[in-house]
């Protein structure tokens, strides 16, 4: 699938401002902070129905208006389509002029996948990180797991509300039994969901992450490690009921798929803890090009691959095995330089300077 146009109005520091990709190769450069992050996130925004940096949605209109407007139209195998998101006082979203009433109706419709400096923290930073990652992919492919998802949040937050009664109140704690029931039915369905996807990106990532790093001096091997508390339906409830003592204690539920991990290693030590710099980032440039194939795999089309910034995260040894592996796959690019790229017909140029695209 490609983007075809996106129409932006008072989104970020836009006015008016109408963009068309090619189905190929778009770069978009100039200086920093002018709006070159603004136009990914306003696709990104189309296809998962939040951005993935702004806490909240009205820092995306315009800093003196009070509303904006967000256009994106895209093409698919057998059909063209577009989907539109307002924000005024609250966000709504527009399926082919359409309104949506649920979120996990638009989620899908545009299949990107981001790659951004920022992704290392997958692997340098805390586990909630890797279940975000692993979640929104889960999110993109699956709009039924986004409701599971909420419904796990919301029973946590129950269950920690009551625990936190029992301990102050005096409620009684046999109550607590309603929770740990829909908790465990909850985890050992999003369990199903993340096992089956982490399954997937091993299949894919070993023999990427052999490539990438295959001439060199000491090819290395990476492997991916789902790591929850428990697997069957009787096993988080079981674990759930061992924890409730020190859960009334602390007055928080300790277990759940809200406490799981996917472990990277290189050479079988956590990447994490013991790998270098280098060897992080040629990790998640294998992670990240693993999804691409799974989530082409399970549309059976092309996503679209949005770069912030990447480009510059890479040598040149790696940006060849990138370019090599998407050239099915539109791409839009951001950087500050264009010489990072050689022109050429498969390529459209957009220079932003002062809010406008040229
Ligand atoms: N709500 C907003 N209204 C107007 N300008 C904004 C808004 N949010 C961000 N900006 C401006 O957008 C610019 C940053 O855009 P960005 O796309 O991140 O830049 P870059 O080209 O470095 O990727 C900054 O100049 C910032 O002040
Ligand atoms: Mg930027």
């Amino acid at each position: 699938m490609y983007i075809d146009k996106v129409y932006l109005e008072n989104f970020r520091n836009y006015d008016n401002q109408e963009i068309k990709f090619c189905d190929n190769i778009n770069v978009i450069y100039g200086d920093n902070a002018m709006g070159k992050t603004n136009i990914i996130e306003s696709i990104y925004l189309c296809s998962m129905g939040k951005s993935f940096r702004a806490k909240k949605d009205n820092d995306l209109i315009k800093f003196d208006k009070d509303n904006c407007k967000i256009q994106v139209d895209f093409q698919k195998k057998d059909r063209t389509g577009n989907i539109t998101c307002k924000i005024d006082k609250q966000k709504t979203f527009f399926v082919n002029g359409v309104k949506q009433n649920k979120l996990s109706d638009i989620i899908g419709k545009i299949n990107c996948i981001i790659f951004t400096p920022n992704d290392i923290s997958i692997i340098q930073d805390g586990p909630d990180n890797r279940r975000k990652f692993i979640d929104m992919m889960i999110s993109g492919l699956r709009p039924n797991y986004i409701q599971l998802l909420n419904d796990y949040k919301n029973v946590i937050e129950q269950r920690n509300n009551y625990l936190k009664q029992i301990q102050n109140e005096g409620k009684p704690s046999e109550i607590l039994d309603i929770w740990d029931e829909q908790l465990s039915t909850l985890c050992s369905k999003i369990y199903e969901y993340r096992n089956s996807y982490v399954e997937k990106l091993k299949s894919k990532i070993e023999d990427i992450h052999s490539m990438i790093t295959g001439n060199s001096k000491e090819p290395e091997i990476i492997k991916l490690k789902y790591i929850s508390t428990g697997d069957t339906k009787e096993k988080y409830l079981n674990n759930i009921i061992k924890s409730r003592d020190i859960d009334i204690v602390r007055g928080y539920t300790n277990v759940g798929i809200h406490r799981d991990d996917i472990i990277i290693y290189i050479n079988h030590k956590p990447a994490s803890r013991f790998g270098s710099q280098g060897q992080q980032r040629t990790a998640i440039l294998s992670l990240k090009m693993a999804e691409l194939q799974v989530v082409s795999d399970e549309i059976g089309d092309s996503p679209v691959l949005l770069l912030d910034d990447f480009m510059s995260e890479l040598d040149e040894k790696r940006r060849k095995v990138l370019l090599e592996k998407i050239k099915e796959n539109q791409v839009i690019i951001t950087c500050t330089d264009k010489i990072e790229l050689k022109e050429d017909k498969n390529k459209k140029f957009f220079f932003v300077e002062n809010r406008k695209i040229g």
